[in-house]
Parts: C-alpha cells; structure tokens; sequence
C-alpha cells in the first residue's frame, strides 16, 4: 500500500495526504497505519537527501518502474531515519516487490543490493548543503536568497519533523470534549490553538463534530491578527477556501464576506462555517478580475494561492514539484489580487496580505510592486501573537520552530478616512 501511494504521488501528481486517506481503510490495524502515515510522509519529506544517497549507488534511478524507486527511498528512509536495523527493513521491501507484477518483481535483487548498501551520510558529500537539509537544489537557493543559509537551513530541518495536530479552539467547552474522548490536549502558541493527540480520527470526534474545534496551524491561526479588531467590521476574505480563517473572523464579530473562485471549495466552506455555526456571505468570483459587485468594506485578508514552501512539513510532495516557473506563475496571480482586492477597501481601511510561501518573489517583491503603482497605500507594522521575523516590507513567521508553519505576511492601510465609516461598513 506505502509503494502504491508513493508511487501515486510521484506519477500522477497526486497530493500526498489525498492518496494516503484513501489507501489507509485498507489497513485494518492502528498500527500499521501509523506506520504507513510516517513512512510515507518521512520518505517525501526526506526524499531529496534520500536520492542523492541513493544516487551513489544507481546509474540511472529515474529508469526505474515507480514502485521500485518508492520501495528503494522507502527502505533507505526505514533504516537511515527511522533507524531500523537494515535486516528488517531491507527484507520487507524486497519481498513487496518480488509480489509486485510483470518487470517489477524481476528487480527484487538490484532492491535487495542497493538496501544492504545505500548510506544516507553520503547524501551531503553527493548532494552538498542542499541535500543536507533535504531540499532540492534549486528549492535550496531560492529560500537561502530570501531567508539567508542559515535560516534557510534551520527552516528546512525543521521541516523534516513530524508536525502535530494543531486544532484552532472556537467554541467553548472544547478542551473538555476533547478530554472526555481520551484526547491528550497541549497548549499551543496561542490561547486557541492546542497540539491534540486523539484516540480517534477527528472526525468522529464529538468537538469536531459539534464545531468546537477546526484543524489550523497556529501560524495559520496567527495571521488574522494582523487585521487589528474587526468586531462589527465587515471583512472580505478572499481565497476562503474551506473558510478557516473565515471562521476566525466571524468568531472576533466581523461580518465576513468570503470570496472563493472555486465554486466546489466555496460550498465545502459553507458546509464547514454551518458545522462551526457562523453566518457568512459566500461569493464565487475571480478576484484576480475587478470585483466591482462586492462593497466597499473595513478590511480585507488575502490569504493568496501561493507555492506553498512554508508548509514541507505537512505537504512534503511540493519539494518534488517546485519551480522557478510556478512561482513566477504564483507571483503574478497574488499581485493581480492584491490590486483587485485593494479596489475594495474603504478609505483608511486595512488589508492584509499572506501567503504560505517563503520566497521574496511570492512575498515582498508583490507587495512592494503594488506600492509602487498605489500612492494612497502604506505599508504598517505587522503585529502578530507570534514570533516574527522583519522582511523588507511585511515580516515571516519562520517553519524553524515547533511544528510551525512558515507564513510571509504584510499589512497595508489606505490613506484617508471613510466619508460616513457606518454606511462603508453597512453597504
Ligand atoms: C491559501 S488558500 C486559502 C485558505 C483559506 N483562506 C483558509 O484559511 O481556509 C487560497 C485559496 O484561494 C483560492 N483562489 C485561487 N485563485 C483565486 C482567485 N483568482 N480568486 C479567488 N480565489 C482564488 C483557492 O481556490 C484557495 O482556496
């Protein structure tokens, strides 16, 4: 099951977590699927180190059927991390693939030699300080020039832990539902968010289900803070996805007006805010188009579709498929937004711009561009309930402390006030 999902994700550029949640029911054991969560998340999130050992002892890797390469970087995870001693983990995969069909189970032997041998200290000496943090090499220069190396380096280590489930607390009484179903409870960073170890899957449990709890990040979490009070505000959010921080913003008073483009997402996230029990108006719209039917309103969020480089912990399968391509692609949809969602902001309102990527290009360079052609915009200081770290304009929430995401985030006001501040907020 592990080959098939590694597999998947390599050819069919399937997301890990998607693949995974759908191969999981066919392991009837706990156990066993524990062990297939994390060695399928350990080995995508060290397989760039994981290659360049492996390359010491393969010609031509790529050649391979894709199951045998995921048998070959799963079993060099097993042993070089996980640590188990190379007769086990060697033998389990071969014989997966002696069972496999046609050509696969021919390659049983060349599996068999290059577990006994593979070294993952040779990932450094091949690959240099990219591999050492397990990052491809171009990923690697890329957060070097916006984080420095070491930073960079700090980030990306960080990145190869395991991150918990971190559930943003909205409703009350939530800590002690968790409890009462066996869920060990830890205080996280902020005052609402937990790191939760369930017995059972959340969905089943009765916090989730009774919209209590919603699983974030706290640096997720952290970000609407930039916004400053939004109580009887009206707020846009736009890329509100499955309305996570819509949430955030109904539960701080503000009416929230979330703007998706995906008509399927904009549903899931009314179904999402219905379980957590807000109200808030749904749009489907294009916002890198002018959204000239929405109002003028108080504040916006733009938790812009990014590359997502902040977040390798828990979607490590983006380190197979960054480019310098997606994120010039990613850099001019979030500027186009960024001008589109400032058109409607009122006069001396607030808007506040996000995403979970790490590079300047996605960062800084979209907010300082859209400065530079927006004379009646100003740049403020972002405050955040979480450590940060100054960029240029805006700041980072780096991935190198525990279990955090990484987030770049500016904060913007329009110069001016509201003519009639009531009838902006109300229109
Ligand atoms: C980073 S996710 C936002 C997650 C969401 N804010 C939350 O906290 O649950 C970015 C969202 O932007 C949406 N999006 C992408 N392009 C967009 C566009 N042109 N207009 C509006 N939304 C867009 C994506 O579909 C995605 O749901």
């Amino acid at each position: 099951m592990v080959l098939d999902v590694l597999a998947r994700v390599a050819t069919e550029g399937a997301h890990a977590s998607v693949a995974l949640d759908r191969a999981l029911p066919t392991l009837p054991r706990p156990e066993d699927r524990s062990f297939a969560t994390d060695v399928v998340y350990g080995t995508l999130r060290w397989a760039p180190a994981i290659d360049a050992a492996l390359g010491a002892r393969l010609r031509d890797p790529d050649a391979l059927p894709a199951r045998v390469r995921a048998a070959l970087r799963a079993g060099t995870y097993e042993r070089g991390v996980r640590g188990t001693p190379a007769h086990a983990a060697v033998h389990a995969w071969v014989e997966a693939i002696k069972r496999g069909r046609g050509p696969e189970a021919a390659l049983a032997g060349l599996v068999n030699a290059v577990l006994r041998r593979v070294d993952l200290d040779d990932a450094e000496r091949r690959g240099g300080a990219a591999a050492a943090v397990a990052l491809p090499p171009a990923l690697w220069r890329h957060l070097s020039a916006a984080l420095g190396p070491e930073d960079a380096a700090a980030s990306a280590r960080a990145m190869l832990a395991p991150a918990p489930l971190w559930l943003t607390v909205l409703g009350d009484g939530a800590v002690a539902a968790l409890e009462a179903e066996g869920a060990e409870v830890r205080p996280g960073p902020l005052p609402t968010s937990k790191s939760v170890r369930p017995r059972r899957p959340l969905a089943e449990l009765s916090a989730f289900r009774d919209g209590l709890v919603q699983p974030q990040n706290p640096s997720s979490a952290a970000i609407v803070g930039a916004l400053g009070d939004v109580h009887d505000r009206t707020v846009l959010d736009v890329g509100s996805g499955h309305g996570v921080k819509a949430a955030q913003l109904a539960a701080a008073g503000a009416r929230v007006i979330a703007v998706e483009v995906d008509a399927r997402r904009s549903e899931a996230g009314r179904r999402n805010l219905d379980r957590l029990g807000f109200e808030v108006r749904h749009v489907v719209a294009d916002a890198t188009e002018p959204l000239d039917g929405l109002p003028l309103v108080d504040a916006a969020l733009l938790d812009a579709p990014c590359t997502g480089t902040g977040t390798l912990r828990g979607h490590p399968e983006i380190k197979q498929r960054w480019n310098d391509g997606d994120v010039r692609v990613a850099a001019a949809r979030q500027g186009a937004m960024l001008r589109r969602v400032a058109e409607r902001v009122r006069p001396g309102g607030r808007l506040v711009y996000a995403v979970c990527a790490l590079g300047r290009e996605e960062g800084e360079d979209v907010v300082v561009d859209f400065l530079a052609g927006a004379p009646d915009w100003r740049a403020v200081e972002v405050v955040l309930a979480l450590p940060t770290r100054t960029a240029e304009v805006g700041a980072r929430i780096l991935p190198s402390v525990d279990g955090l995401d990484g987030f770049y985030v500016a904060a913007l006001e329009r110069a001016g006030v509201a003519s009639d501040p009531d009838a902006a907020a109300h229109s």
